[in-house]
């Protein structure tokens, strides 16, 4: 376009766009026809989707060994003119014996679908060894037993690792009701330079929003205000990927997310809501760096973070399985992440005096109020009403009737 785009470079400089153009779809469909194959599951597909539309740019494919090694053990990859960006999560594909097999020494597989569907071509594939433990324990430092992704996404997969560059054959979509709301990086950058955003802001989230979440956007925006830009826009950007069984789903967290600008908590003309397409590890310190990088690809320069981001609890022992204080320390000091304006927060908590969310005091703590998901399940169960100030009433609604449904079953 004619406009001169203000906002940040993609990671590399270039943003990956992997999706065939329409022109060429027919041929190249009927070429994957030909090839041998290969099943990708849920997950997988989500991960065919992030790298297609160049969330982790510059990564063009899934990655081979040399990459995946740099991934696991540097959380960096170094690009050929020495530069190094930020890849903290190894985006890679298993497959098993019997696929290996079957591909044999074709250098380009074909990628089926969970429902059969041939979505993509890998090309130039290198197989590797997926030695699960080693990629577990570097990436979580743990290989405690009850990782949701690793239960999910690890150990039933094949034990061997395929990389290569991606070809999608068409745009990933999921025929939820939802697919409008996942806008790809190119498609936010164009949305952030209709409105003429001067600073874009990006709040990554799970969990439905409450007002502590929102003051940690609110006070961003005045900051940011403050420093001169004159319009900062929020990109309010749910995961839409795989998240483990107790956390809130997608569809009602989108429903949550409507009610909250509704109800006037943020401001609908300065917030783009939109899905981030990546799927869920819970690897905290670790994966903050790769949620903070896929927002830079997407335009965003400053990037919110507050009290244990990609965290959960540990899964045999009763604490927290990362600081939560490491997060945001990790963020700020991660390499390849310089150009990104990090933003960290300290935890939020319902004042129980001032009858608000607002940033826990440590001197007078005894007035505060964690409320954590599992806290807001009781409630909703027991048909009670959090706190006045905790959440807005429509979003709570949301809430209220979701829990009511899992009662139910
Ligand atoms: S996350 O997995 O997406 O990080 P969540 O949706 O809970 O989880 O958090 C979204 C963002 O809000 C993260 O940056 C997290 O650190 C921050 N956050 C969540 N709860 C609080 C809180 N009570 N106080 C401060 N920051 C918080």
């Amino acid at each position: 376009s004619s406009i001169r785009s203000s906002l940040i470079d993609p990671d590399g400089g270039v943003l990956v766009d992997l999706v065939v153009p329409e022109k060429d779809r027919v041929l190249k469909a009927k070429e994957a026809e030909a090839l041998p194959r290969a099943r990708l599951t849920r997950i997988d597909l989500e991960w065919v989707h992030v790298i297609s539309e160049g969330w982790a740019s510059p990564l063009k494919g899934f990655m081979r060994e040399d990459q995946y090694l740099q991934s696991l053990h540097f959380n960096c990859l170094r690009m050929e003119d020495g530069s190094v960006v930020n890849m903290s999560l190894p985006i890679v594909l298993a497959i098993d014996d019997g696929t290996k097999d079957a591909i044999g020494t074709s250098q380009d597989v074909a990628l089926v679908g969970p429902d059969g569907d041939l979505l993509a071509i890998l090309r130039s594939v290198e197989i590797y060894k997926h030695n699960k433990e080693e990629r577990i324990a570097r990436t979580w430092g743990t290989t405690a037993p009850g990782l949701p992704y690793v239960e999910e996404a690890i150990t039933p997969a094949g034990n061997w690792l395929i990389g290569g560059d991606l070809e999608v054959l068409k745009p990933i979509k999921y025929n939820d009701g939802l697919d409008h709301y996942r806008l790809s990086p190119k498609q936010l950058r164009k949305e952030f330079d209709r409105r003429q955003a001067d600073a874009v802001f990006a709040f990554q989230l799970r969990n439905p929003v409450h007002n502590g979440h929102a003051l940690l956007m609110n006070d961003t925006r005045r900051r940011l205000l403050e420093m001169g830009f004159e319009n900062p826009i929020l990109l309010l950007h749910p995961l839409g990927g795989y998240t483990k069984a107790d956390d809130v789903p997608l569809d009602v967290r989108m429903e949550q997310h409507s009610k909250v600008l509704e109800d006037g908590v943020l401001d609908p003309k300065t917030t783009v809501v939109s899905i981030f397409p990546s799927p869920m590890h819970y690897a905290g310190p670790t994966e903050v760096q790769w949620h903070a990088k896929a927002r830079i690809n997407a335009g965003a320069n400053f990037y919110i973070v507050g009290r244990d981001p990609a965290g959960m609890g540990h899964p045999t022992e009763k604490r927290d399985l990362y600081d939560p204080d490491h997060g945001k320390k990790v963020l700020s000091m991660a390499p390849g992440l310089e150009k990104l304006n990090i933003l960290p927060f300290k935890v939020a908590a319902y004042d129980m005096v001032e009858k608000k969310m607002a940033f826990f005091d440590p001197s007078r703590a005894k007035d505060f109020l964690f409320i954590s998901g599992t806290k807001m399940r009781t409630f909703a169960r027991n048909g009670e009403n959090p706190p006045d100030g905790f959440m807005c009433p429509g979003g709570w609604e949301v809430l209220v009737k979701y829990y009511e449904s899992l009662q139910a079953e």
